[in-house]
């Protein structure tokens, strides 16, 4: 994507978890009360108003059907990341393409240090959007441009603070797809090295098409095209049995998870029919050093 434009697909993401927190009944999955803040003026219109909103939903889902999965993946990092922050007294936590993610804003943990990286545009768009929310930039908040594409990332974040003997959570939810493969080598291997034993890195990852019946590919086909036109093409997919071998190429992250989208819905979905079934093109990977 052009580093220089915000981010449509971020824009999005913070829609579905504003549209979780209005429409969807509680106990909800993931409780984000600044996301109707982070849309732009137009989505907020549509959100506030639950009939339009219904109908725009229901359309977007026929080419992004990926949004409880925006949901989801939120609630999953955030409860790695408190089991971290439990364990242990002083954490970093790094956004890797933070987006619109609210958690530096959210946050009650002085112990923790929040570094968020993102592409310059889309920084710009957030910082905006924050500073007519009116709230302060915490002070245990970092807001770091950069471009996975190029860049050495672990220049950027110690010249900005980061303490590489500090246990570390990285988050890079709804990230991986948009970069090329050797991008995301070079970036997990590079974390990998500079790291403590202990950090995890969780990100999600689309599977490929090979993978999905003719129905499920129809529907990626489809969201393939709608992200392409935005400016933000997916270009990555793995294959949940091969990722590693494909991207950990040096063995460097010791213990790997991947987790489907049948195991997410059993997790934080259950018996629930009142909420949005998750789509089977996601996967999410928590990986530690
Ligand atoms: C779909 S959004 C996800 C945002 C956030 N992680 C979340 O889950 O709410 C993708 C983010 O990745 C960022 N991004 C895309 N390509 C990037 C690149 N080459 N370098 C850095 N950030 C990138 C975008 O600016 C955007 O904020």
């Amino acid at each position: 994507m052009n580093p220089k434009k915000r981010s449509k697909t971020a824009e999005i993401v913070a829609v579905s978890r504003a549209r979780h927190l209005l429409r969807y009944s509680s106990p909800h999955i993931f409780n984000d009360p600044y996301a109707i803040n982070l849309v732009g003026s137009k989505w907020r219109f549509i959100l506030k108003n639950n009939v339009l909103d219904k109908f725009i939903s229901n359309k977007l889902s026929h080419f992004f059907p990926i949004m409880m999965q925006h949901v989801i993946r939120a609630r999953y990092v955030e409860d790695e990341l408190e089991k971290m922050q439990k364990e242990n007294k002083e954490i970093q936590y790094v956004l890797l393409g933070a987006g619109y993610d609210s958690f530096a804003y959210r946050n009650k943990n002085k112990n923790i240090k929040i570094f968020e990286l993102d592409l310059a545009g889309s920084i710009k768009s957030k910082q905006e959007k924050i500073k007519k929310i009116g709230v302060e930039t915490p002070k245990n908040l970092k807001v770091i441009p950069f471009n996975f594409e190029m860049g050495n990332l672990q220049n950027t974040i110690e010249k900005n603070g980061f303490d590489r003997n500090k246990l570390t959570m990285f988050n890079w939810m709804g990230v991986s797809y948009y970069l090329s493969t050797p991008a995301i080598i070079k970036t997990l291997n590079e974390i990998g090295k500079f790291v403590i034993e202990g950090s995890q890195i969780i990100f999600d990852f689309t599977i490929p098409k090979t993978l999905l019946t003719i129905k499920e590919k129809e529907v990626f086909t489809k969201m393939l095209d709608w992200v392409e036109k935005r400016g933000e093409p997916m270009i990555s997919h793995f294959d949940p049995k091969k990722i590693e071998e494909k991207l950990n190429t040096n063995s460097i992250w010791k213990k790997t998870k991947n987790v489907s989208p049948s195991e997410l819905m059993k997790k934080y979905i259950g018996k629930r029919n009142d909420l949005p079934k998750l789509t089977p093109l996601l996967w999410i990977a928590l990986w530690e050093k």
